[in-house]
């Protein structure tokens, strides 16, 4: 990843106002017809449809270009991201079995590392009204593929290694979670020109 450009905290900030945006609109707006009509639209070129609509249709007053629309779905997978990796962090002080807890832990880093993916992904995203905008698409589709492989990591290590079938299953729901809804912003970030 050293060969793609790093976010500076001007990017950061960008990010920030980016998810305060959309959680804003989620609680406010409700879009028109034919906003939810492009967002569904949209959603059918993605692997989950209909997990796409579930997830964008609250958006659907700020969602209105294809550019805004990647904009959403990434600000959503970047909050279930952290959100499992914050249910990881603190569910692995509860484990007896030192090396589950070693395991639920490496998931918990697998998924900050998509977290930072994510966001330089959006980072990415925010620069294509430039003149390097290839460069800049090709950054943002790196970076969401490499936060996908994060997610499956951390799913591999699962099998892999000594996890109770229990703890298992809970991680494995969330991260397949994430996961998809990561994969929902790649194939919308794909069609976006
Ligand atoms: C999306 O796909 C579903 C299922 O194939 C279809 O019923 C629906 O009309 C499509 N929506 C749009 C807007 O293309
Ligand atoms: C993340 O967790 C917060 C707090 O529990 C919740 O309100 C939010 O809906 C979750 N977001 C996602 C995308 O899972």
């Amino acid at each position: 990843m050293e060969i793609l450009a790093k976010s500076s905290p001007k990017h950061a900030l960008t990010i920030l106002a980016l998810i305060s945006t959309f959680a804003l609109s989620r609680a406010t707006g409700s879009g028109s017809e034919a906003s939810k009509l492009f967002i569904e639209e949209s959603c059918n070129t993605t692997t989950y449809p209909s997990l796409c609509l579930e997830t964008l249709a609250p958006y659907a007053a700020v969602a209105t270009s294809r550019l805004s629309l990647c904009d959403a779905a990434l600000a959503v997978a970047i909050q279930a991201a952290g959100n499992c990796s914050a249910a990881a962090s603190s569910g692995r002080k509860r484990f007896e079995e030192a090396a589950e807890a070693e395991v639920v832990k490496d998931c918990a880093g697998d998924l900050k590392e998509a977290v930072y993916e994510l966001k330089e992904t959006a980072a990415a995203m925010a620069h294509l009204g430039g003149s390097d905008r290839e460069f800049q698409w090709s950054n943002a589709k790196t970076y969401a593929s490499a936060a996908i492989t994060e997610a499956e990591t951390c799913v591999d290590g699962m099998a892999e290694q000594k996890v109770s079938a229990a703890v298992r299953k809970k991680m494995k729901k969330c991260v397949d979670h994430v996961e998809k809804l990561i994969s929902i912003s790649l194939a919308l970030i794909n069609h976006l020109y």
